[in-house]
């Protein structure tokens, strides 16, 4: 992924040249891997170690990993948006935000080809944001999570169908015990899933 890393670099310096924005780029398992993981974008822990899913996530990524029975080194994981999304409050506080429509338009394409690129036998997407980039921006994690789809993935002249098994984000279900109960059950779906592909 080194090639697809530098170029992604070389886009958002010669974008961005003034701001000092850190990229967090994907990482893992970057041929075939079982299941391709991805989230919205980094947040302050991952920014500070230039890895995704470290700090609080990563805690979550744990709990996914134990329950599906894959260690964290077999999968490829990243994000839609590789820069942290921030606002600054009137107290001068920075703060995570979604990322915005600029945002999401920049890095898509470059996901896109990051998928090709992986091969993944199994997209994981994780909260609306990732499902968007990939279904559209009319789908809905409520309508669709644990249940297999569809996605077809296209950059340049490249085009293929993956297979993507939706999930909630684990940290937007945090305060929610009904939807935590969903989450889990879900990821035991997946796990049957993975058993029986072998
Ligand atoms: N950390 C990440 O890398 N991605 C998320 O979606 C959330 C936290």
């Amino acid at each position: 992924m080194e090639q697809f890393n530098h170029k992604l670099a070389q886009f958002f310096s010669h974008l961005w040249p003034a701001e000092e924005k850190v990229l967090v780029f994907g990482e893992g398992r970057s041929e075939h891997p079982a299941i391709m993981l991805i989230g919205e974008a980094p947040g302050e822990q991952e920014t500070l170690q230039r890895r995704p899913f470290v700090g609080k996530a990563g805690k979550n990524l744990d709990g996914f990993l134990e329950v599906v029975g894959l260690q964290r080194g077999e999968l490829y994981i990243t994000n839609v948006v590789k820069i942290r999304p921030t606002r600054t409050s009137a107290k001068g506080r920075l703060s995570n935000r979604p990322p915005n429509r600029e945002e999401l338009a920049l890095f898509t394409p470059f996901l896109m080809e990051e998928i090709l690129r992986v091969q993944p036998r199994l997209i994981v997407t994780l909260g609306n944001t990732p499902l968007r980039a990939l279904m559209g921006a009319k789908a809905v994690i409520g309508g669709v999570h644990g249940r297999m789809q569809t996605a077809i993935v296209t950059h340049e002249k490249q085009s293929a169908d993956f297979s993507i098994f939706p999930l909630y984000h684990p940290a937007s279900i945090i305060y929610n015990r009904a939807l935590q109960e969903v989450y889990q059950a879900d990821l035991l779906a997946l796990k049957a899933l993975l058993e029986a592909g072998g």
